[in-house]
């Protein structure tokens, strides 16, 4: 191939998606935690080309400020074009167009609402279309039912002459199986000469993009097809039936990649992988499982099943089992759950363990430290090799504010402690089982509040005289 022109790539978002019953712009919702005109914009970038151009109109007051963060995300400029009003495609690659006066090399037009299609499969089109000399490459798709869709019409010898779209098709034309994907590569001085000349003399009187291609051709210029090699890239998503089915396809995708890397997926069908998880070799994932955010799943996890970690990053060969986590890092071969909620902060040490029922938040838990059972562990330090009885709460709030609790290294705290914070356990403390711990605890010692138990001999039979309690109590003490 030759040295590769200069290249841009328009993405368009203007359009209204009214069939999304909306108050959200139809490119903002999501699939695979990222918007599509994040998904769109990342695949366009992916080709690297010298410009960058989202065309923006229908509710930009949302749709700018989006495309200004993903251009901060990707660390490249996206220019954005206005489009007041939608007069059709045509229009908005003119409006596109004016936001780069000055560029004649190869344009990309794709769109904000086809949200899996690859940078690759871009990068092909652009290639083909290159390395043959065409004016304007279609990327085209072939569907049994081709309903809704501009065809593709060639003549007797194959060669490409137009697309028309369905409403201004004649009956033999509607029978071409052939489609226009809405994703173009044109060279940029045919393309503009080109809009010049188009009309809206169509059924839905708008300006067409499409109408392109008849003119490049009528011009004597080489127009081609490039076909999708997956069309199930080309879904476009107008409804929220269409968003939930691109969202399945995508989540398809990402966790085939997620086996193809060494990872075991139990059941891929209620495995649910976000576009920015890393996950490592030899991961088990089992069924219902989501993945979300920055989540880092380390080598040998085991993950699930009922799990789903947002932002989460977890050790090698850690286990986290029936867990509900969010901004938490979890140490190598640490365990954790079932039936484990992990808040904001959490930080496991390696062989760290937080059992069932355990919440934590803000709370730095040393190597080979444990809270087994039934736990509140907020705003705390534990240090290495403690262990935290069953059923303790660190009382970390007063009512107006929060205060931290420090625990030392190998201490050992008694089931039903409670650390009413600010408190301080030294290395190597215990304390006694039910103890409301208000005061700090030097290194060694044993604390326990010396509420003595006492016992009130007969009571329940007095008090509850005629109850199964005071009828076996009778029977114990007659018995001796
Ligand atoms: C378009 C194509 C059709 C193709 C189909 C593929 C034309 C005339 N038709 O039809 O051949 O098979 O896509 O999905 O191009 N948009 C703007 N401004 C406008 C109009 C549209 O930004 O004034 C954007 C929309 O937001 C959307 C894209 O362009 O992202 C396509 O527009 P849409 O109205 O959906 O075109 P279709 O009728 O689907
Ligand atoms: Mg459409």
């Amino acid at each position: 191939m030759a040295n590769h022109l200069e290249r841009a790539v328009v993405v368009l978002a203007a359009g209204a998606g009214t069939r999304m019953k909306s108050d959200r712009q139809k490119t903002l919702h999501e699939i695979g935690g990222r918007s599509m005109l994040s998904h769109s914009l990342h695949a366009a970038a992916g080709v690297h080309p010298n410009y960058l151009v989202a065309v923006v109109g229908h509710q930009r007051e949302q749709v700018a400020p989006a495309v200004d963060t993903i251009a901060a995300q990707l660390g490249v400029e996206i220019r954005q074009a206005v489009q007041e009003e939608q007069n059709g495609t045509g229009h908005a690659v003119q409006v596109a167009l004016s936001a780069i006066p000055d560029f004649n090399g190869t344009v990309v037009v794709t769109n904000g609402d086809v949200p899996l299609l690859r940078s690759e499969t871009i990068g092909a089109l652009v290639d083909a279309h290159e390395s043959q000399g065409a004016a304007v490459t279609v990327l085209s798709l072939e569907f049994d039912n081709p309903t809704g869709y501009g065809r593709i019409i060639r003549d007797a010898d194959g060669a490409v002459t137009e697309i028309v779209e369905e409403k201004d098709a004649s009956d033999e034309q509607r029978r071409v199986r052939e489609v226009n994907s809405g994703v173009f590569a044109f060279d940029g001085a045919v393309l503009r000469d080109a809009l010049t000349r188009i009309n809206t003399d169509n059924a839905q009187g708008e300006l067409y993009i499409t109408d392109v291609l008849g003119i490049a051709r009528g011009d004597g210029k080489k127009v081609a097809a490039f076909t999708a090699p997956d069309p199930r890239e080309l879904a476009g998503v107008n409804d929220r039936v269409q968003l939930a089915a691109a969202g399945k396809e995508l989540n398809r995708r990402l966790v085939e990649q997620a086996m193809r890397a060494g990872a075991t997926v139990i059941d891929p069908a209620t495995t649910w992988i976000g576009v920015e998880v890393e996950i490592g070799r030899d991961v088990v994932i089992h069924p219902n499982t989501q993945l979300w955010g920055s989540t880092v799943i380390g080598d040998g996890a085991e993950i699930g099943p009922d799990t789903t970690l947002n932002d989460m990053e977890i050790g090698a060969r850690a286990k986290v089992v029936r867990t509900q986590g969010e901004l938490g890092v979890i140490g190598e071969d640490a365990s954790v759950g079932p039936f484990t909620y992990i808040r904001p902060g959490t930080e496991l040490g390696a062989r760290g363990k937080l059992g069932g029922f355990v919440e934590s938040k803000n709370a730095k838990i040393g190597e080979g430290s444990k809270v087994p059972h039934l736990t509140y562990i907020g705003d705390a330090t534990v240090g290495v090799e403690s262990n935290i009885g069953a059923s303790s709460v660190f009382a970390n709030y007063d009512g107006v504010n929060k205060h931290h609790t420090t625990i030392g290294n190998y201490c050992r705290t008694g089931s039903d402690t409670m650390f009413v914070a600010p408190v301080t356990v030294g290395d190597g403390a215990y304390t006694g089982a039910g103890t409301v711990l208000t005061k700090d605890v030097p290194p060694g010692a044993l604390a326990v509040k010396e509420g003595r138990q006492r016992n009130i001999e007969g009571w329940v039979e007095e008090h509850r005289p005629g109850t199964e309690a005071a009828e076996a109590a009778r029977k114990a003490r007659e018995q001796g």
